[in-house]
């Protein structure tokens, strides 16, 4: 068990770059095996979440390995997985299991799933349903983990319309939908992170979305397209990147930038909410890589006011509500946000864990099934060190620990060593900055 303790520091400044967005690097070595030839990755985030669906492609056959800086899958093309010897272990990564679940349901093999206390805690029921609609048979704990899939050869074509905003049971029923003969239609209520889309036609695949004017989004995938192997450089994390923001925007005179980060429209609600707060931020040097847009942040120090989040903006920020609630308390007057329930599905009940901690230290805030309100104090001082126990959530844990960077006595995080699921130089980075940590 690590624990890490961080403590009110002075200014944090510098230039500083955080690890290759998470959600691009699992679809890069999925996708990557569904092509036909090598794909060549660069910028892969090294952490355990993607560590963890690598080695489980390797179980189902894949030859992936790294070269110098760049790893290099060499594809056999859709449908070309094997059974594995042994049960999937996709550890502390939602994303992972959900997607490989979606790959394995196309492909005549059998795989069975399983992960962490955290993971096997989560519902797998939105993606076990699509899944069982386009004729996977599929055994599970009561929709959880652990779960076996037969697949099937030639998956029914499905329509399928998706209460959920989620890219990870989108990007699932779309992995299904690859090895069928047939075209797959997926509609969403509100348009989540589409770099699944964005991916498979750059790799060849037809692919069409439809925005409506009421916010859904409607996705038609034509099945069996030859995917050609590529090359996917990575741009930085923006849910990564939105950790020394906000410990810039709360600790007084700091002044930081962040390059190179990934700056999807549908990745960066947490930013115009910090702008729409009177936050500083700004989006320079912006480029093309990939088919994603990419920049640099610069981040200051800056006094804040509540707002009340827009409910369609929560998808585009939907990992960094525990980070942005910590903002929330130094902002003047109240910040409110609502249809966040699916907080509670994450790798840890996060609005239970941001409200019973927030409260540890004096905070007002307030829940309900669905919302978190936090009304800003800048004068809270608790007086000895507040204890957060991370509850194996890389976000909590992170969190956590920006907001000690504001606090006189310190806050000290137990299980620390969750951060490795997303940003393992978490705490380099932070220190280089200016941070106080110690582990
Ligand atoms: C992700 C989608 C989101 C997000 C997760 C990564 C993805 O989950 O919270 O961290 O890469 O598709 P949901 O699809 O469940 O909202």
């Amino acid at each position: 068990m690590v624990s890490i303790i961080s403590i009110k520091s002075k200014k944090l400044c510098g230039e500083i770059y955080v690890p290759g967005d998470k959600s691009i690097s699992h679809r890069a070595l999925i996708l990557g095996a569904c092509a036909v030839g090598k794909t060549i990755i660069e910028n892969l985030l090294e952490s355990e979440d993607v560590l963890a669906t690598l080695k489980a492609l390797k179980e189902l056959g894949v030859n992936i390995k790294k070269n110098k800086h760049l790893w290099e899958v060499r594809g056999n093309g859709l449908g070309s997985f094997t059974s594995p010897n042994k049960i999937l272990n996709l550890g502390n990564s939602g994303t992972g299991v959900r997607l490989l679940m979606g790959l394995v349901s196309g492909c005549p093999i059998t795989a069975s799933f399983t992960g962490d206390e955290s993971l096997n805690s989560r519902p797998m029921k939105r993606v076990i349903i699509p899944l069982k609609q386009s004729g996977a048979e599929i055994l599970s704990n009561d929709y959880k983990l652990p779960i076996t899939i037969k697949g099937n050869k030639l998956p029914i074509p499905i329509k399928y319309t998706s209460s959920l905003s989620s890219a990870q049971v989108k990007s699932c029923v779309l992995l299904n939908g690859l090895t069928s003969t047939g075209n797959t239609l997926y509609s969403e209520v509100v348009k989540s992170r589409d770099h699944t889309e964005k991916m498979l036609h750059f790799m060849g695949a037809e692919i069409n979305s439809k925005y409506l004017k009421d916010g859904t989004n409607k996705i038609e995938l034509k099945g069996l397209p030859y995917l050609k192997g590529t090359h996917f450089s990575i741009p930085n994390d923006p849910s990564s990147a939105a950790f020394p923001s906000a410990a810039a925007l709360i600790v007084p005179g700091s002044e930081i930038k962040i390059k190179n980060v990934c700056l999807n429209d549908l990745r960066t609600g947490f930013y115009r909410s910090i702008k729409e707060m009177g936050g500083f931020i700004k989006f320079i040097n912006r480029k093309n890589l990939s088919g994603e847009v990419v920049g640099d942040i610069l981040v200051r120090y800056s006094k804040l006011k509540g707002i009340t989040v827009p409910k369609k903006r929560v998808p585009s920020m939907i990992d960094e509500f525990p980070i942005f609630c910590i903002v929330a308390c130094f902002a003047e007057g109240e910040t409110i946000m609502t249809g966040i329930k699916d907080l509670r599905n994450k790798e840890s009940d996060r609005i239970r864990e941001i409200v019973e901690n927030l409260k540890k230290f004096g905070f007002a805030v307030k829940s309900t099934l669905n919302s978190i309100s936090i009304v800003g104090n800048k004068k809270i001082n608790p007086k000895k060190e507040i204890e957060i126990d991370s509850k194996f959530d890389h976000r909590i844990a992170m969190s956590f620990l920006c907001l000690g960077l504001f606090i006189e006595n310190g806050v000290k995080v137990k299980n620390a060593e969750t951060i490795n699921t997303s940003f393992p130089n978490f705490y380099e980075i932070m220190k280089s900055l200016g941070a106080e940590l110690k582990k």
